[in-house]
């Protein structure tokens, strides 16, 4: 960002075309070398910067150990590299104690690209996992207040289509809440943002997402909105059903685990840094971060709805995905047959592997893949093939699905009301806690490492 890209090189000034790779969460732009070409975005460089914890093999044994499900193939490939406290999530979980998922989108268009999918995808298959509540965020405000020229009756009606791509990717009713920021923003869940408002000045604001002077006063309250979905007070009626339902203590104490893209994290920084300070203070929510869908020309850049031709539309035909496969992905064979032969191909750098490496659950098969490319036994031509056919059976079997959500369908999703779900059929009893010597340790402290440096 900014501040990175202007400090003084002493000695040798980079040359003129390179720059920084710049992820912020609306734009993600891969760093340039010397020679002005783009190099892939370098995640470990970002999680090092934000201080975030990259997912170690540690932590997904514990995952499978604790849940008894295998680590999604995101997880196991590292598509999902990075996390804030996702330990402590399973700490709940192992011990039955409640938490929800928060997750959103924002409407910039109609159609989702398979981009936009993954993160949705993954919560979906942690929902199952956990078996536990989802509140699924719009925000429609954002989009409107952040991109020139589209009007909020636009963006309200994006979610609503938006809204019909993500329950045809699979989630469950009674325990999904799905909801347009300009439709449901009221009573406790706006409460919560101008109390949270309260706590955040401009400076902190401009710091984390380069606001200025002159930008809308709506972009600069937005992060509040988007931060105070992370607290279960939002959404008192999905945890009891009297009707007096009201911001509580004991409320604000359900734990909440956010997916997301990595661009997402400096919101949710500010979320964790003042969520202690609500007059019903809320444990810090847990992260998990995703890298980005590599676009269509490769390395550097991620699927962008404004560039039809980097990304694959969750309404793109078969023949469509087929073409824009063969045209536009950018392929690490050799420039001849022979040479590809010979020298083998680069399957790293390749975005038909690097999609293969997203859909093709097999392990076995995708390493057989992956030596035979290098190898130069199998070509481009071959690799593209494989990756056409996963492409097309992922889209086309949510098309089919789309096509069942009706607008009975989609007003049961979107109606505030109390969630069921079972979370852990066998929790594990909590080890009786050591008698305190000095001081009493509030509950839940032990788990929120972070606060005790406060
Ligand atoms: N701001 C996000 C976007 O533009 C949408 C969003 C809202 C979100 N809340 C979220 C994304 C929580 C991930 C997690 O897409």
């Amino acid at each position: 960002m900014a501040t990175d890209a202007a400090a003084p090189a002493a000695e040798a000034p980079p040359a003129p075309a390179a720059a920084d790779q710049d992820i912020n969460p609306w734009s993600v732009q891969g760093g340039v070398d010397e020679n002005g070409e783009v190099v892939a975005i370098d995640y470990k460089a970002i999680s090092k910067k934000w201080s975030t914890s990259l997912i170690d093999d540690a932590l997904l044994e514990r995952f499978e150990r604790v849940t008894g499900h295998k680590p999604h193939r995101w997880l196991r490939r590292g598509l999902f590299f990075s996390h804030r406290d996702f330990d402590r999530i399973l700490t709940r979980y192992e011990h039955g104690d409640p938490f929800f998922l928060y997750t959103g989108r924002g409407p910039s268009t109609g159609s989702l690209h398979l981009g936009h999918t993954i993160p949705l995808q993954f919560t979906k298959w942690l929902q199952d996992v956990f078996d536990v509540p989802l509140v699924f965020m719009l925000t429609d405000d954002e989009k409107a207040l952040f991109k020139e020229g589209l009007a909020f009756e636009d963006t309200l009606q994006y979610a609503m289509e938006n809204a019909r791509d993500i329950i045809a990717l699979g989630y469950d009713q009674k325990k999904t809440f799905i909801y347009s920021d300009l439709k449901y923003l009221s009573n406790h869940f706006l409460m919560n943002a101008w109390e949270f408002s309260r706590l955040v000045t401009f400076n902190q604001v401009r710091g984390a997402f380069g606001f200025d002077g002159s930008s809308n006063i709506g972009k600069i309250f937005f992060p509040s909105v988007q931060c105070v979905a992370g607290f279960a007070t939002s959404y008192p009626e999905i945890w009891s059903d009297t009707p007096s339902n009201v911001r509580t203590k004991e409320i604000a104490k359900i734990d909440c685990l956010i997916p997301m893209g990595i661009d997402q994290d400096p919101y949710f920084r500010l979320l964790r840094d003042n969520s202690h300070r609500m007059r019903y203070p809320s444990p810090k929510p847990a992260l998990i971060h995703s890298k980005f869908l590599t676009a269509l020309q490769g390395a550097g850049g991620k699927m962008s709805s404004s560039n039809p031709n980097s990304a694959i539309f969750m309404t793109d035909s078969g023949k469509q995905i087929k073409n824009k496969i063969n045209k536009h992905a950018f392929s690490g064979g050799r420039a001849t047959l022979e040479e590809h032969r010979e020298l083998g191909g680069n399957p790293d750098v390749d975005v038909s592997y690097i999609y293969l490496t997203y859909f093709e659950e097999d392990d076995a098969k995708l390493a057989k893949i992956y030596d035979s490319y290098k190898k130069g036994e199998m070509l481009t031509g071959e690799l593209k093939k494989l990756a056409i056919e996963v492409l097309q059976a992922n889209v086309e079997e949510f098309q089919e699905r789309r096509k069942a959500v009706t607008d009975e369908v989609l007003a049961s999703f979107m109606k505030p009301r109390r969630l069921q779900w079972g979370g852990n059929p066998n929790p594990k009893p909590k080890p009786v806690p050591e008698p305190k010597k000095d001081k009493e340790v509030k509950a839940g402290e032990k788990d929120l490492p972070e606060r005790q440096k406060k």
